[in-house]
């Protein structure tokens, strides 16, 4: 079945133009078909240049619509345009507004997981990729607010040595790996490096070897020569390591960091989408041209 739903995808993606993105959070039939697999740095970087005209982006809303906001003329179509991210929805635009009002003179950094409209409101928008990197590009003098994720603010605050006013945002999936958890995996393999998203609770951090982005993580892999690998982030990541380092072991922090947002796409839908070239992800021009110049700020560092 899978395989005559693989053939239908390999068929129309030639005929429609289309390049399937996909992020490392995405069911591993998802991840084998698609034309990238990335985190949300390369997956935005990738929809800045791609010349197809039809990009069906396989991961959450904020991702296909940051893919909108680089390619106003191309089609972005989505598996499940229900597959939202809790943590962008933790703050709107009323709550930012308000904050804004608070600190006049801050600059506003935001993590890529928010909405367009948040997007069009900030200075900087950044990944986890390149958080750290952002902050310290900003005048020193400058107070700095950090929009939604609190850990990952607390994380980037640590790395660069400023204070951020911080979001009371989350991923309520990386909320779920717990310090225990770590301890636990390290008794069952005692010489495992442990590799945590920044995403997670700074209890977690605090136990892990490397902080790393979803890609980062990969890359770290590459580097090491060891052969045993915790990682602490959403288990979709366990399948890019296992298919780049077949020789290595990799064990999930949590089995319960499992993201529900992420899992609503599936093949079956990626299809669907192909075929009906729908649903489709729009965003108000008027929002697009002011989140467009946030991104861009980010893309021009990193
Ligand atoms: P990265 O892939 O950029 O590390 O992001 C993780 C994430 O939570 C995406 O929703
Ligand atoms: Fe959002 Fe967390 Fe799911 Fe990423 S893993 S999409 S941050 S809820």
């Amino acid at each position: 079945m899978s395989k005559e739903i693989v053939e239908k995808i390999n068929k129309l993606r030639k005929e429609k133009n289309a390049i399937i993105l996909a992020h490392n959070y995405q069911v591993p039939e998802i991840q084998d078909v698609a034309d990238f697999v990335g985190d949300s740095l390369g997956l935005s970087q990738k929809a800045a240049e791609t010349e197809a005209e039809i990009i069906l982006f396989c991961g959450v809303h904020f991702m296909a619509e940051t893919a909108k906001i680089l390619n106003p003329d191309k089609k972005v179509i989505v598996p499940d345009i229900n597959a939202g991210c809790p943590m962008a929805n933790m703050i709107n635009v009323r709550q930012l507004k308000r904050l804004k009002e608070k600190h006049p003179d801050a600059i506003v950094v935001c993590y890529v997981n928010s909405t367009a409209e948040v997007k069009s409101m900030v200075d900087y928008c950044c990944t986890s990729a390149n958080a750290p990197k952002i902050v310290n590009a900003i005048d020193p003098k400058k107070e700095i607010i950090f929009i939604p994720d609190k850990y990952l603010g607390n994380w980037v605050s640590k790395e660069t040595g400023r204070e951020l006013i911080l979001w009371n945002g989350f991923c309520p999936t990386h909320r779920r790996i717990l310090p225990e958890n770590i301890i636990q995996r390290k008794k069952e393999h005692p010489n495992a490096i442990v590799i945590a998203h920044p995403e997670c609770i700074p209890e977690v951090l605090e136990k892990a070897d490397y902080i790393r982005s979803t890609s980062g993580m990969l890359k770290v892999v590459a580097e090491l020569d060891a052969e045993e690998f915790i990682i602490a982030t959403e288990i979709g990541m366990l399948h890019p390591l296992a298919k780049k380092h077949p020789d290595k072991k990799f064990y999930p922090a949590s089995k319960i960091a499992d993201c529900p947002n992420m899992k609503l796409n599936s093949l079956e839908k990626l299809l669907w989408a192909l075929e009906d070239l729908k649903p489709e992800v729009i965003v108000p021009e008027d929002i697009r041209e002011k989140a467009l110049k946030s991104i861009e700020r980010m893309i021009n560092i990193s």
